[in-house]
């Protein structure tokens, strides 16, 4: 049997592709490189040196996706596929709506038509809005502030609804928080198409000479310096989660919910400067209002990811900016 994996070309799919595979699991992508690129299979397979079997097909497109059903005896999706891009979906909600929701829908329904009855789901720290609290815990209330959130809140109802339909169904959602990083070969990373939206890809963009500033929104946040707080998580690790929330729904029915972070605040800051230290660049950066929206500070109580999946992030910031950055120093000697 196969785990299908949605959007297994993207940047946390990706890497999440490579341990699978490291894994000996057996499986197939499906994508329609809206968000990433026909080459990422090819790193995966320098990576791993093992074939992947793919299917360019968009989750929209429901007979197309019938198709990877009838070929393949699918166990569990492992559903990343979905846009993404905060500021857009503000500007383009319907296309937000449409694309997470509806692909997600067509999904569950040959899910449930094939008798596939395992989802692991990408979620977000976004559903938590404006925590009253620190760190954030899975049982907080949940609300967003854009249409990309509400995407997210709206697909966990629906897979809660599926699985209290047909109490064969068992679900994890994973809720991540800040992911960057890289895959240590330097071959796969984060490729954002158009200007970067994310801290990260912004920070590259600036040392690579791309772009000549990094604007730091807002240093005027109730945090240690000023600047905005975010857990950020390797994205290796990030993906090992995956590999522990499939093994869990494996054994046990019904909706489990888990934050992925480290548990740790870094400030805006703290990661231009470790950026900087660690691999020996300068990060121009400059100070300008802050971006609507943001919040102040953000980070993950992973107790229960921790007792519950035998999971934790081991990797620092220090590893996730080096590793981000070899990953465009590769890119760039091609
Ligand atoms: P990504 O854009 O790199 O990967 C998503 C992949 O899905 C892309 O390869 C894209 O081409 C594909 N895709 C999108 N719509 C599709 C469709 N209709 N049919 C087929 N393929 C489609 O994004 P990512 O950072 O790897 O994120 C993966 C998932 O995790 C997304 O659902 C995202 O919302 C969620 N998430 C990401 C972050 C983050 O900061 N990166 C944080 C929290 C949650
Ligand atoms: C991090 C920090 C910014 C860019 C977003 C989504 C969230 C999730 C992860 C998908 C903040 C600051 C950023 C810049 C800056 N994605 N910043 N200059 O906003 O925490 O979360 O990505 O689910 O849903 O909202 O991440 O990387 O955009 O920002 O100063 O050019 O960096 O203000 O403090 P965020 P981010």
């Amino acid at each position: 049997m196969s785990i299908l994996v949605t959007g297994g070309a993207g940047f946390i799919g990706s890497h999440t592709v490579v341990e699978l595979l490291e894994r000996n699991e057996k499986i197939v992508i499906v994508d329609n490189f809206c968000n990433s690129s026909p080459n990422v299979l090819d790193k995966i397979r320098d990576i791993t040196k093992k074939d992947i079997k793919f299917y360019e097909v968009d989750l929209l497109d429901e007979k197309n996706l019938e198709k990877v059903f009838k070929e393949n005896d699918i166990e569990a999706v492992i559903h990343f596929a979905g846009l993404k891009a905060v500021g857009e979906s503000v500007e383009q909600p319907i296309k937000y709506y449409h694309n997470n929701i509806t692909g997600t829908l067509i999904l569950l329904k040959l899910m449930q038509k094939y008798n596939c009855d395992k989802i692991v789901f990408s979620s977000s720290a976004t559903v938590y809005g404006k925590p009253e609290h620190l760190p954030i815990k899975e049982d907080f209330p949940l609300s967003t502030t854009n249409p990309y959130g509400s995407t997210k809140l709206m697909i966990e109802q629906i897979i809660k609804d599926v699985c209290i339909s047909n109490e064969n169904f068992s679900v994890a959602i994973l809720r991540y928080f800040n992911p960057i990083g890289a895959h240590e070969s330097g071959l796969i990373g984060e490729m954002p198409n158009g200007i970067p939206n994310n801290i990260m890809p912004y920070i590259l963009k600036v040392a690579n000479g791309e772009y000549n500033t990094l604007t730091i929104f807002g240093n005027d946040y109730d945090t240690h310096d000023g600047t905005g707080v975010r857990d950020y998580i390797h994205v290796v690790d990030l993906a090992r989660g995956h590999l522990k929330a499939l093994d869990k729904i494996r054994k046990e029915k019904g909706v489990q919910i888990y934050n992925l972070g480290t548990g740790k605040g870094y400030s805006v800051l703290d990661l231009v400067y470790m950026f900087e230290k660690v691999n020996k660049v300068k990060i121009n950066y400059k100070i300008g209002p802050r971006r609507p929206g943001d919040i102040s500070a953000c980070y993950a109580d992973v107790t229960k990811a921790k007792e519950e999946l035998g999971w934790k992030a081991e990797k620092g910031i220090e590893e996730m900016c080096k590793d981000a950055w070899r990953f465009i120093i590769k890119q760039s000697k091609k």
